[in-house]
């Protein structure tokens, strides 16, 4: 998710409970040919998430054969080309979910992914694909920055498409079929058409239709739109029959949301050391700032106490379900570095009407703090 799930978050996510396979942030094609260095910071990753698979977005298909080599050439496990990307900058200019709306460019653009891909894997360098030397190099300081010193294995990355239900209308049936005259490993299908931006509830009969016309094809049909819990996991695999599903902001201010079923087996048995049992997506308040507290420290580590005005969102999300959840996170729009963030949970913890707080969800409660942070 652009501007939310970072190298810093996704590497968080990946410690308290890993999903099968993570995406970094949409980035365009033309930013990972041509872009400056900072324009690249979205395909920063670290060797604990994988798999993890690059998304890329765009609507030239040169640039994207192009692009192609070069996520192969940083180490990725999959390359993914965003479909669904409804906001105006994207989609009106034909990239995103614009692409729904010109099938037969989508198809010249996964096409031309696969080629690059190809000649990539069959030993084509980056200089011979057409990159300048200096645009060799960076790719060269991100792989070293990650700890890789050999070259990268030569190897044929699944190319996956991310995309909607339709543009105006649900038009999934005919979309789907034109993204499988391409063969692609897997298509997300997030249940929302482009218009419906992220408005009402995703359609998952829609996206059941699209699972049974995917089977026997060789293509995998993942499932997105309003997973709140594992549970919902369950419930949408066995009523629809996708191959998986893609959990968006479900993690936000949860990177724990994707702890094991055997965990909470682990949990309820009492083997983990942890209250028997609650359930793993639920934690308890200490857990929640420890982690909370962790993902600030390493966020600053990363980025720089001038930067961490962009953790702040984070640790809004993170205020949520407790009792005065709410002036808490009123506080932290303020917060400017890892030391007032610790003042500041100090104080909330201190405080006599937040000591003894039950576990359970709770509304969050008017503001007791707001005075105590301005
Ligand atoms: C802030 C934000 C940024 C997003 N950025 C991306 C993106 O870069 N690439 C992508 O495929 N989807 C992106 N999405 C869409 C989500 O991946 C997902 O399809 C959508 O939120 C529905 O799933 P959910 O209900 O689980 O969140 C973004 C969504 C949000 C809210």
């Amino acid at each position: 998710m652009d501007g939310v799930t970072d190298a810093c978050f996704r590497s968080v996510i990946a410690q308290q409970g890993k999903p099968d396979v993570s995406f970094t942030e949409f980035t365009h094609v033309h930013d990972v040919c041509y872009g400056t260095e900072i324009h690249l910071e979205t395909l920063l990753y670290s060797e604990r998430e994988r798999p993890i698979v690059a998304q890329l977005y765009g609507k030239d298909p040169n640039l994207f054969y192009l692009a192609a080599q070069a996520v192969c050439e940083l180490g990725f496990d999959g390359l993914d080309i965003n479909m669904g990307c409804p906001s105006k900058s994207v989609a009106s200019s034909g990239s995103g979910a614009g692409l729904i709306r010109t099938p037969e460019l989508a198809r010249t653009i996964m096409q031309a992914a696969k080629r690059g891909i190809e000649d990539w894997a069959c030993g084509q360098t980056l200089e011979q694909a057409g990159f300048k030397p200096a645009r060799v190099a960076v790719f060269e300081r991100l792989n070293r920055q990650r700890g890789e010193t050999g070259p990268t294995p030569r190897r044929r990355l699944p190319l996956s498409v991310k995309t909607r239900l339709g543009y105006e209308a649900v038009t999934v049936e005919g979309w789907v079929e034109e993204l499988l005259m391409e063969q692609p490993a897997v298509i997300s299908l997030h249940g929302r058409t482009l218009r419906q931006m992220y408005r009402g509830m995703a359609d998952w009969s829609a996206i059941g239709r699209a699972a049974s016309l995917v089977k026997g094809t060789g293509t995998l049909l993942v499932g997105n739109g309003d997973i709140q819990s594992l549970g919902d996991i369950g419930v949408r695999v066995r009523e629809t029959r996708v191959d998986g599903v893609l959990v968006g902001r479900g993690v936000l201010g949860a990177p724990w949301f994707f702890r094991s079923k055997e965990q909470a087996r682990m949990r309820a048995r009492g083997m983990d050391g942890t209250d028997v049992g609650r359930d793993p997506g639920e934690v308890s308040l200490n857990e929640r700032f420890a982690v909370l507290a962790d993902h600030a420290q390493q966020f600053q580590a990363l980025v720089g106490e001038q930067q961490f005005y962009r953790m702040r969102k984070h640790l809004g999300w993170y205020c949520k379900g407790f009792p005065h959840a709410a002036s808490l996170r009123a506080c932290m729009v303020r917060v400017s570095s890892v030391e007032e963030l610790h003042v500041l949970l100090e104080d909330f913890q201190n405080r006599p009407e937040v000591t003894d707080l039950p576990q359970a969800e709770s509304a969050d409660e008017p503001s007791v703090l707001v005075s105590r942070c301005s």
